[in-house]
């Protein structure tokens, strides 16, 4: 969980799951940060609060967000203590709000949450101890329920409290340390499994593969349609055969898809990737562990997947001296949080309940829901345009979804479907499924 406290309006704050409200007993507004967070809303979630006939201290419920739906997609509406002299329980009643609060968001399946300061306005609670308590219930609660709320924000409106919720967050949270950086490189190193040369049998694209880098080298020359390159690429198990194959010296076709190459190869390799990860739970179990550090592939030729800087010399745990884009090592780490993503819509943090035969939603969806999208919509019609007859165009916006055109597409490959664009639909699509279920 990652966790930042920011000066601000909590009703104009950027998109998060739910933001909450240091409300009253009633439920029926009031001032402070109530009152803003009603008059943002607007008076369809006062008729909303009605229905839920109060909240006791220490406790929440969830509405919708009516007008503020650009900002969240509920409101968490807690009751913290008015503060009495400590003699009444104050303190756990304001640890409670945090945890009752996210303990909401989780049912609800929400990533990010935004708290103002709870009771530290009208109810008159000590700030310096508000902010220490608050900081540690959504620290115990990350460590009991890893991997489930990815972000919470504190958005406080002056300088004294954000200061104060700054400082129990660097008291209390253990900075980034080096740590916090894994490299690896070969498969027999430590951390070699995150290698695309370390063993690992799994099926993409039609096909049995036994390392990431044999996908990658099979993906890459049927791009430029080298099918008999493809097949002894596959006919062999070893990762550095593989490469050589797709080399210049067999690979004299390269130049014709170099440009396509740089541009979606990212997307290609990942897809292999996540077929690995998500077919060798072992593995992926081990990706997951990882938690939240930055992943870099030391290979010092490589400047594009690794770092262009390997092992030995000690600048590869700094950023600002790496030579390469790491791209292997980004890609990984936007897997890690898209499988932690997927684990937790299906309410689990456990490598082995990942199927991937769960299909991601936006896959499923029939052209025709796609196409109310505009964004969709016009990477359907571009694609569909570089169909010839008038019976592909039928088959294509009725008859399947993403994942069935994109199994027609590549079995029709050698008979003239073209692939340039598909790639990018699927990301876009990929990604507004993201943003949408994150909403
Ligand atoms: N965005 C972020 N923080 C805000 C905003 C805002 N728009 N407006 C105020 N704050 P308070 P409490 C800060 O009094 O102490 C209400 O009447 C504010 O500066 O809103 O839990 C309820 O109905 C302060 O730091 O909440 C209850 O009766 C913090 O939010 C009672 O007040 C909390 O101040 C609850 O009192």
């Amino acid at each position: 969980m990652q966790i930042f406290a920011t000066k601000g309006d909590i009703t104009s704050c950027g998109f998060v799951g739910a933001i909450v409200n240091a409300a009253n007993n009633s439920l029926l507004g009031g001032g402070g940060v109530d009152s803003a967070i009603h008059a943002a809303a607007g008076p369809q979630l006062l008729k909303e609060c009605r229905a839920l006939h109060g909240c006791e201290t220490g406790k929440a419920k969830i509405t919708d967000s009516y007008d503020l739906w650009e900002n969240c997609k509920y409101i968490i509406h807690t009751v913290g203590p008015i503060w009495n002299g400590g003699h009444c329980d104050e303190e756990e009643l304001l640890y409670s709000c945090y945890t009752e609060s996210l303990l909401l968001a989780m049912q609800h399946k929400l990533y990010s949450v935004a708290f103002p300061s709870i009771s530290t306005g009208a109810y008159h609670f000590p700030l310096k101890q508000a902010a220490q308590i608050a900081v540690k219930a959504v620290h115990d609660f990350d460590r009991k329920y890893p991997h489930t709320i990815e972000r919470v924000f504190w958005v406080l409106r002056d300088e004294r409290t954000h200061q104060a919720y700054f400082d129990a967050i660097s008291e209390i949270i253990k900075p980034c340390n080096i740590d916090d950086i894994i490299g690896f490189h070969l498969p027999t190193e430590p951390y070699g499994f995150l290698s695309n040369w370390y063993p690992a049998e799994f099926n993409s694209v039609g096909q049995h593969f036994t390392s990431s880098e044999q996908y990658m080298m099979y993906e890459k020359v049927r791009q430029a349609r080298e099918f008999d390159l493809a097949e002894r690429i596959l006919q062999t198990d070893d990762p550095s055969e593989a490469q050589k194959l797709a080399g210049p010296s067999s690979f004299t076709t390269f130049d014709s898809i170099s440009d396509f190459w740089d541009k979606h190869r990212k997307t290609i390799v990942k897809r292999g990737v996540r077929a690995k990860f998500a077919q060798n739970p072992e593995l992926l179990r081990k990706l997951l562990d990882t938690g939240n550090a930055v992943l870099v592939e030391c290979a010092r030729k490589d400047t594009n997947w690794g770092i262009g800087i390997n092992f030995c010399d000690p600048a590869w745990h700094d950023v600002h001296r790496w030579n390469g884009d790491n791209l292997l090592g980004v890609l990984l780490m936007e897997l890690r949080e898209e499988f932690r993503h997927e684990l937790a819509l299906w309410g689990t943090v456990q490598a082995s309940d990942y199927k991937e035969s769960a299909p991601n939603a936006a896959w499923n969806m029939f052209a025709g829901q796609l196409k109310r999208n505009p964004v969709y919509y016009t990477a359907i019609q571009c694609y569909a345009d570089q169909l010839k007859s008038e019976d592909e165009k039928n088959s294509f916006y009725y008859g399947g979804c993403l994942y069935d055109w994109e199994i027609a597409m590549r079995t029709n490959m050698g008979g003239g479907l073209p692939i340039s664009g598909f790639y990018e639909m699927k990301q876009e699509v990929y990604e507004i499924y993201r943003r949408q279920s994150v909403r």
